[in-house]
């Protein structure tokens, strides 16, 4: 769903440049994040045991295996065998197109066992800056979002689909 992936992609980017998350393996919060992602999109890619979208289905498949190399390359501690483990029992799930509620439940778990062992913040650890967003904001996304959020610009004409606009309740 290319939607919810620009929006995760937005979402990794704004962590990648915060130095607040700089220190942290991004390998982590990466992983957690496909696995948030895999939990909530997995349904619109299989169900009864069949694939109903063959692109989303692709994108499960790829989610699960970049999660296994992330997990492989965490830096050694007890817990990371299991972890792998897990890894590789969601990816034989999602081979074997299990339902939904079981890859969630999985994708769930996992993600929390990685959370638990290799511990790394999600949240922002204060309040945005509301001043530097609008500049960023200008900056970053005017250009086809509408610098009052009407995604009414010459490059957002050109694009399908075309950029939300952020002023459309
Ligand atoms: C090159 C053009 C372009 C730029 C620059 C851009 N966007 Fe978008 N944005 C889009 C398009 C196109 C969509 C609609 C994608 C779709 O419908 O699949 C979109 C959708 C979105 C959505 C809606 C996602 C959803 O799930 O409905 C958000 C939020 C968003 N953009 C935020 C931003 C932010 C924040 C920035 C700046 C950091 C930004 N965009 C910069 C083109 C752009």
């Amino acid at each position: 769903m290319p939607r919810r992936l620009l929006a995760l992609l937005s979402l990794l980017a704004l962590f990648w440049v915060t130095p607040a998350f700089a220190a942290q393996p991004p390998d982590v919060q990466t992983a957690w994040q496909l696995l948030d992602y895999m939990a909530v999109d997995y349904g619109g890619a299989v169900g009864n045991g069949k694939v109903v979208s063959a692109s989303e289905y692709a994108e499960m498949r790829e989610f699960s295996g970049a999660v296994s190399e992330k997990l492989a390359a965490l830096p050694a501690k007890p817990a990371k065998t299991k972890l792998v483990a897990q890894g590789d029992a969601l990816r034989a799930l999602i081979d074997r197109k299990a339902a939904p509620d079981q890859v969630a439940a999985a994708a769930r778990k996992l993600g929390a066992d990685l959370l638990a062992a290799y511990p790394v913040p999600l949240g922002p650890r204060k309040a945005p800056d509301l001043a530097r967003g609008a500049a960023l904001f200008q900056q970053d996304c005017a250009s086809c979002h509408g610098a009052t959020g009407h995604a009414d610009t010459p490059m957002a004409r050109q694009l399908d689909p075309p950029p939300i606009a952020f002023a459309d309740r």
